[in-house]
């Protein structure tokens, strides 16, 4: 084919799934079939790959992801990305209407209401109708480079209706669907499951990788404007109409008002009926209208006086508990779990909530048969929180826990100090299996492919019956086994192989030790250095160690003088697997940081990173992350919606410093 009939080509295609692309993700109203769809994607990259000097930028060949970056550039926000007060309740909205009628100059005031999406903030500039870059929020000033990212959303324009500059504001999230689709190809595979849709959008859209962001099938509405050139507009809702003339896709439920009494209505409606939405939201968002109003009232430090948000309670349902099922875990605890008549909460159908013990199932006086409230609060397993006692029926029955192991027969017992019953049979099958799920998860040996399933599947069959026989499994074994093919036993295989060259730490946890969570398992091995060293350690020499106290040093003393521990321990090594430890030793760490040798406690939720990757930060300057505050803490760093352990350091007087400060801290 010619250069010239290429071009002519190439620009229909762009044309037609341009179209069609508008038509499905963002009016929601497909005209062609997703395999129609697929073969002009297909016939455009074609052409671009055989016409290499055709291929640009706004093509939407760039949907499927570009090449990886090594980081991400870091851009700073014209106009700042300021974050919103908080309104918990009709009377704080009311409040919120008052500060707001105190403060501008004529009567009429109007508010529109709209969702408050529960993903991430991100900027996107267009620089004469042709989207050039997108950025996360960051701090509100300096946010990350995600361009390469964004255009794998398919509903983000990267071409406007018409050749304006324009720099706008959204949320980008992963709709219910596509998380649930998701989190059942990761089931499936034995891998982690996803806590919810907003983790994932986060985490895909921080990806160097944009060919895993497209996989991710995001989702973006836009909600403001940054900045625009040229356009004389003079109300929010003005403005969110334009976004929609120029191609972007607007929320479709927003709604103006006059009176706080009506927003207050509205919310409340949502409230109800959160959960048949698609996507998740967390809240409402009440913004001024007109923009002649917005100056007057102006910004606080952090966020505009002529906004704000109202926050949802955690969504909480009523249904009942048809039984108590109890399973026993890897170090023997058995937890009971609710069996629940199906019910929908926060947009998925739950069928069990956590018990968590049976002191809670005494506190609480459920019975069976019980109408209860279960809540989900972020987690995968929703729990349950109270009874509606005054529904019962006189057919509710008491729940006794049992006194024998659900898979064992042995006799459960009450360890001194603990809530929780335990069977304490070591070789209790439940006991075993859970070992093995623990040694194969993510924080310990993360053996990719190995999941709850496959290792029953393998128990099962008795093909392992403790840890070390993992890398002694044959390839023809496993051929054998039921939805097991070739390639996936390949890469089972190269899998185990790999975790042989983990670091101590990962073995260490993942030997199960009880106590021994993965943050003292990485002291011990910065300590000791070689498992070696560590199974000859006396109860002294580990309560010396700052983080072990004399429960743990004794549970693992205890653990190691177990015969059949050292069996399994050889084996493991026979098998080649590392007993060293192969990160930075403790007289390595950096000194000179603001956190060498400090203990940090993380609480209340922040905004631009994650848990772990605080947590990261702060180790690799030298520092330890604790889960309690007490008088051994020398720093919190407490995020939004801070609760009991902000309340503990200040009554402890030890210092608390804002994510912003913790930031500024981690950059010094
Ligand atoms: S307006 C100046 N509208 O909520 C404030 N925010 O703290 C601009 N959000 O992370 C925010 N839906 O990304 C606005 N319809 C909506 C929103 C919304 C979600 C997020 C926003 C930010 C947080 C506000």
């Amino acid at each position: 084919m010619e250069q010239i009939t290429a071009q002519k080509r190439i620009n229909e295609l762009r044309e037609l799934i341009n179209k069609h692309n508008y038509l499905y993700y963002v009016k929601d109203n497909p005209q062609i079939s997703d395999q129609e769809y697929d073969q002009l994607m297909k016939e455009l990259i074609q052409l671009e790959t055989a016409f290499p000097e055709l291929k640009t930028e706004d093509s939407p060949s760039v949907r499927v992801g570009g090449e990886p970056l090594p980081f991400f550039e870091k851009v700073e926000h014209r106009v700042p990305m300021l974050s919103l007060g908080n309104s918990f309740g009709a009377d704080d909205l009311r409040d919120f209407d008052r500060r707001v009628r105190q403060n501008v100059s004529t009567e009429d005031v109007r508010y529109v209401c709209e969702l408050k999406i529960d993903g991430l903030a991100v900027s996107l500039r267009y620089e004469d109708g042709v989207f050039i870059q997108g950025a996360t929020r960051g701090d509100g000033s300096i946010g990350e480079d995600i361009t390469q990212n964004l255009k794998t959303i398919r509903s983000m324009p990267l071409r406007l209706t018409e050749p304006v500059s324009i720099e706008v504001r959204g949320e980008a999230f992963m709709p219910r669907r596509a998380f649930e689709k998701l989190n059942r190809i990761r089931e499936e595979k034995g891998e982690q499951l996803f806590a919810n849709p907003r983790n994932v959008a986060a985490g895909s859209l921080r990806q160097l990788d944009p060919k895993l962001a497209a996989e991710r099938e995001l989702d973006l509405f836009i909600y403001g404007i940054g900045i625009v050139e040229g356009h004389p507009i003079d109300s929010h809702s003005k403005g969110l109409d334009y976004l929609e003339q120029m191609g972007f896709k607007v929320n479709q439920e927003r709604r103006v008002f006059s009176s706080i009494e009506d927003v207050i209505a509205f919310v409340e409606g949502w409230t109800e009926k959160r959960g048949q939405l698609p996507y998740d939201i967390d809240g409402m968002v009440i913004k001024v209208d007109s923009y002649a109003h917005q100056g007057e009232l102006g910004f606080t430090a952090k966020s505009p006086r002529w906004a704000t948000a109202y926050k949802f309670p955690a969504e909480e349902v009523v249904t009942i508990l048809e039984d108590i099922e109890v399973s026993v875990g890897r170090t023997g605890a058995v937890t009971p779990t609710a069996i629940l008549k199906p019910v929908s909460l926060a947009g998925t159908t739950v069928k069990r909530a956590s018990l968590h013990n049976e002191d809670i199932i005494r506190e609480k006086g459920i019975m069976i048969g019980d109408h209860v409230i279960v809540k989900k609060a972020g987690d995968i397993i929703p729990e349950v929180v109270g009874v509606l006692a005054e529904r019962r029926t006189g057919s509710e029955r008491p729940y006794v826990m049992p006194a024998h192991c659900p898979e064992c027969e042995s006799e459960l017992v009450r360890l001194e100090d603990e809530v929780a019953l335990r069977c304490i049979n070591p070789s209790c099958p439940a006991h075993i299996r859970e070992g093995l799920i623990h040694f194969v998860s993510r924080n310990a040996m993360n053996i990719d492919g190995l999941g709850e399933k496959v290792i029953t599947q393998l128990f099962n069959h008795e093909l392992i019956q403790n840890v070390a026989d993992l890398y002694f499994l044959k390839r023809e074994e496993l051929l054998a086994l039921e939805r097991m093919g070739a390639k996936s036993v390949d890469n089972l295989l190269a899998a185990i192989e790999a975790s042989k060259q983990n670091s101590m730490e990962k073995l260490v946890f993942g030997l199960g030790i009880r106590l021994v969570g993965a943050k003292a398992a990485k002291t011990l091995s910065q300590t000791f250095l070689t498992l070696d060293r560590l199974v000859e350690a006396s109860e002294e020499e580990l309560i010396a160690i700052d983080e072990i106290g004399p429960k743990m040093a004794h549970s693992i003393v205890a653990y190691f003088a177990n015969s059949a521990v050292h069996e399994t321990l050889e084996k493991l090594r026979q098998a080649g697997v590392n007993f060293e430890y192969k990160g930075p030793r403790v007289e390595e760490l950096p000194t000179d940081s603001a956190f060498a040798g400090k203990t940090v406690v993380l609480t209340g939720t922040l905004e631009q990173l994650s848990r772990k990757e605080a947590q990261a930060a702060i180790e690799e300057r030298g520092g330890k992350v604790s889960g309690s505050v007490s008088a051994k803490t020398d720093l919190v760093v407490a995020g939004e919606a801070a609760g009991s352990k902000l309340k503990k350091a200040q009554e402890l007087n030890v210092k608390v410093i804002t994510e912003e400060e913790f930031i500024a801290l981690l950059q010094s």
